[in-house]
């Protein structure tokens, strides 16, 4: 009995184990995603190491603007980068570099970055930092209608609880900022995202703007296991 209790605590320990030394999952990536080729960029980064310590040193400019922790702002001009999988950070910084992903105020200081190697390391310090365990959430007053929505329509890609994949770059969206997934389901609806995945546009094309602020709050209070991450950092 006993020994079949420590098996299974050993299960659990070894699926934990795995679970976070998923980003050797990246190199899945290299080819391409799912739904379409990866810029060369991030392809060499991707099979890259990124070392946190130098990416901590990168990461200055980008704070002035995504803050210190990472947490973006309430009014969603700026995500939180926090939590983000590293596949999804490189992939969009390449595609803004590679014009494939509009972002005018961030572009001038994107082009500064060095290469891949600069990359990988802004995505492994990012990686070091805790989410924001109280982001900033939707009114809270059409929360079922917004979680059957997701059930129906996200969920299959971006998982039950927002959690998106490190293997395939699908974004993790549970606790980001409200007004943040609001603008970009919009954008994305309105093709302004050149770099959307296509049947996800199919998904949101018809949507009402009830239908995008319930599924916006709905995702905004969703919790993943990165929520749970480095959360040691946050008392320091
Ligand atoms: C001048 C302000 C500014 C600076 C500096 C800046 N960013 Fe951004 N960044 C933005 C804005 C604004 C967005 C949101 C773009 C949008 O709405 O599509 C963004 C989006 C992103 C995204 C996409 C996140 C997602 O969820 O899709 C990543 C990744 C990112 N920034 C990383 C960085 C890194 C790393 C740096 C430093 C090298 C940096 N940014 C510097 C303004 C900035
Ligand atoms: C077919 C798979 C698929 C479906 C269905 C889907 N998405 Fe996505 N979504 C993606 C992928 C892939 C991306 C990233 C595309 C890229 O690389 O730019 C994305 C991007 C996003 C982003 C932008 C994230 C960021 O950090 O900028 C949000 C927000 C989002 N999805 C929310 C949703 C919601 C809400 C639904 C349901 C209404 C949904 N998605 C349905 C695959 C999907």
């Amino acid at each position: 009995m006993t020994r079949r209790i420590l098996r299974a605590a050993g299960c659990a320990l070894a699926a934990l184990l795995l679970h976070s030394a998923a980003p050797q999952a990246q190199h899945e990536l290299t080819g391409g995603t799912q739904w379409g080729p990866l810029v060369q960029e991030a392809s060499r980064a991707l099979a890259l190491t990124g070392d946190p310590r130098a990416g901590k040193a990168r990461y200055g400019v980008c704070a002035a603007c995504h803050r210190p922790t990472a947490w973006g702002d309430p009014a969603g001009t700026l995500p939180q980068l926090a939590g983000q999988h590293a596949t999804v950070l490189i992939k969009q910084i390449a595609d803004m570099r590679a014009s494939q992903r509009d972002n005018p105020a961030m572009y001038p200081f994107a082009i500064l970055i060095e290469g891949p190697q600069e990359l990988a390391d802004l995505a492994a310090y990012i990686g070091t930092l805790p989410m924001n365990p109280m982001n900033p959430q939707g009114p809270g007053t059409d929360v079922g209608y917004g979680k059957a929505l997701f059930e129906d329509t996200c969920a299959r890609c971006h998982g039950p609880s927002g959690e998106g994949s490190l293997a395939a770059a699908i974004p993790l969206i549970g606790g980001q900022t409200y007004a943040y997934i609001v603008r970009q389901l919009k954008e994305i609806r309105d093709g302004k995202r050149r770099n959307a995945n296509p049947d996800m546009v199919k998904q949101v094309i018809g949507f009402s703007d009830r239908d995008f602020l319930a599924v916006a709050d709905y995702v905004s209070r969703l919790r993943t296991p990165s929520h749970g991450r480095n959360l040691e950092q946050l008392s320091k």
